[in-house]
This record gives structure tokens, sequence and C-alpha cells, in this order.
């Protein structure tokens, strides 16, 4: 039987990475302590979408993984996909760079441990965070490309990342590129743009978006935070995972890959299509008061795509999907 560790275990990515591996008949060691200003459920009170103690092969850690690093040293691990960080939305990211920069000490514990228990193969969850914020202005914006960044002595193409939460995320990659090349640790590097899905945390656009639009349909007016010209790269967490599953044998050097679709949406967009599957079309304005983030983030494809993946759930489908869970579970709570 396959043996994985997944730190992180209990947030958004996490639940639908642990049920894609236990679906698969892997054993799997979830460590999760359910961290503030994160997206953690905690399984002891179920997940929504998905039960993981139906399955036996699911064995789950309430602890920092700073302490199941310190008193697991198993050297018997195939994968360990590194989750575990202080994310949150925009407003943590921005209103509380400190906070975030605690990735940085969960990272270097991560490598530390790594090189004494020496998993077959590290998954690091990077971020599109860590691309150049420069490449992501109003002017001159592009799609990004995983070679823009590079920690080659020649090459060396490095620019501001967003904030701490940037920064950690290339720091990680960078001590995943020196524990291949010093301790011959073998390892890939996922940068997910915005990984959306029904169950991910509120305080996330793609859902919060979708609950206004569900909130007050029929509105002539529905608002979204910033300009709402900003432009992201919307890619279902199920794509995500796909994406994750069929190259994670395919990168051993601690190289990066995109999880991306190549497709600008703009929040005002986001909240007009998500408007328009509730049956009304609402004037969508910008709350200038609220954070907005770079202006355009979007990733290229051609390395995904060479490596055979491609996403294929189209936003609209998402947008729906996110609608009638959202709706379901207000339901429920109109019930009771
Ligand atoms: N969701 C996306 O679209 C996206 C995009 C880019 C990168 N990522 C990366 O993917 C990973 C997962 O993101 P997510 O969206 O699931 O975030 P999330 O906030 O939903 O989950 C993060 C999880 O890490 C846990 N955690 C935090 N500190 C911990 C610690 N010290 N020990 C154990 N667990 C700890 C939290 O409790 C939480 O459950 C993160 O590394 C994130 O940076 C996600």
């Amino acid at each position: 039987m396959v043996k994985v560790l997944v730190t992180g275990a209990a947030g958004f990515v996490g639940r639908h990475l642990v049920r894609r591996l236990l679906e698969r008949g892997d054993e799997v060691h979830a460590v999760d302590n359910l961290a503030p200003l994160t997206g953690a459920v905690d399984p002891a009170h179920g997940w929504t979408l998905f039960e993981p103690r139906d399955h036996a092969n699911f064995h789950f850690s309430p602890i920092d993984c700073r302490q199941f690093f310190q008193e697991r040293k198993d050297r018997d691990f195939d994968y360990a996909f590194h989750l575990a960080a202080i994310v949150g939305g925009r407003a943590v990211i921005e209103a509380n760079p400190l906070a975030v920069a605690e990735d940085l000490g969960i990272d270097a514990a991560y490598w530390k441990w790594a090189v004494e228990a020496h998993p077959e193969k590290s998954v690091c969850f990077s971020s599109s965070a860590a691309y150049p914020i420069s490449l992501q202005r109003p002017e001159g914006y592009v799609l990004l490309k995983e070679e823009f960044i590079s920690f080659d002595d020649d090459s060396g193409a490095l620019g501001m990342p967003d904030l701490s939460y940037g920064w950690a995320k290339l720091t990680h990659e960078y001590l995943a590129q020196l524990a291949y090349q010093r301790h011959g640790l073998r390892s890939v590097a996922y940068r997910p743009f915005s990984g959306y899905g029904e169950d991910q945390d509120l305080t996330y656009p793609f859902p919060s978006i979708c609950l206004r639009a569900l909130q007050q349909q029929g509105a002539p007016e529905l608002v979204v935070w910033g300009s709402g010209d900003q432009l992201r790269d919307f890619i279902h967490i199920e794509d995500c995972i796909d994406g994750i599953l069929s190259t994670v044998d395919l990168i051993d050097d601690g190289d990066a890959l995109n999880l991306s679709t190549g497709i600008y949406t703009s929040m005002k967009s986001l909240a007009a299509q998500a408007a328009a599957a509730c049956g009304y079309e609402p004037r969508v304005v910008g709350m200038s008061d609220k954070p907005e983030g770079v202006f355009a983030r979007g990733g290229d494809t051609t390395k995904q795509a060479g490596l055979g993946f491609s996403s294929v759930i189209p936003l609209g489908e998402g947008i729906k999907q996110t609608l009638s869970y959202l709706d379901g579970i207000g339901q429920r709570r109109r019930d009771r």
C-alpha cells in the first residue's frame, strides 16, 4: 500500500486531495492543527463533500506539523504532500503579513524533517503569488511562465513576489531545489492560480461572490472587492488535483509547474456570471476600500500541456455547482 503524508490536510486543497488518495487506496496520514485564519475544517465534525472517517486507511493527527516532524521520522513515506500554511484570503495576506510569515518556519521545518525521513517524493505547494508582481501590473501584464522564476546563477530570473506569502513560497521552492542538489530529495513544486470549489472558505472571492449573487437575487446592484476589474485565473479544485496526480512523477528536481487555465476573468465578470446563473442582471460595481491585490494574474499552460495535463471544468459549470451547494446549505439552515 502506498503510504502518504498530507500536512494541512483539513484545508480546502487538502480535503479534495485526501479524498482522491483514500479512494485510490493509499494509507493517508493527515496532519492539521486547524489553525486560525485558514480554511481548515475539523474532520471530527465531518467534511461536507466527503466523509474521510468512513475509510480505515485515514489516520488524522490534529497537531502542528512541526510537532509531527519532531515525533515521526518514518522513513517509508512514498509521498509527502506538504500543504500546511497560513494562507487566508486577500485580507489576511495584505493585513497580516507577519502572521503569514509563519509559513517560512513551517516550510523550513518540513525540509529539516525531509532530510532525515527521506520521503520518496516531496510534493510542495508553492503559489502563483511567488511570481514577480512587476509582471502583473495593468500596463504590460503577461501570462506567467514557470521560467519567470529561476534560481540559476546565470539566468537568475527573480522579482519581488506578492508580500510575505509569495516570499515564503519562493523560499520554499528554493529549498526544494537545494534539497535535491545537496540531499538527493526528489520533489515537485506546484504553483496553483486561483483554485476554487464549492466548499472553499468564504474569505475567498469565488465562493463569497457566488454567495452574494445568491443572497441578493434580483437586486439592481452587486458589489465586488477592489475595482472589480482585477483579473484572475480560476481553476477548479478537481482540475488542480487531476493536474497534480497526473504529473507528480514527471518532475523530480524541485522544478515548478503552474496549475492554471490561461484564461483571465475579472471579478466583475465572475459576479455577472454568477448573477446570470441566478437569473438576474445587476450592475456590478467595485468597493474601492477593500483590497484587490495585483491587477492581472494568469498562468501560461504550455508546460502543463507538455506534461499531458489540461484543465477541463469550465468556469460556468463551477459557478453553477457552487451556487447549488451554497443554496443547499442555506435551505438546510432555513429548514431548521
Ligand atoms: N487554494 C488555492 O487556490 C491555492 C493557490 C495557491 C497555493 N495554494 C497552496 O496550497 C496549500 C493549501 O491551501 P488551501 O487553499 O487548502 O488553504 P487552507 O487555508 O484551506 O488550508 C491550509 C491548512 O493548513 C493548516 N495548517 C496551517 N498551519 C499548520 C501547521 N503548522 N501544522 C499543520 N497544519 C497547519 C490549516 O489548519 C489549514 O487546514 C497552501 O500551501 C497554499 O499556499 C493554494
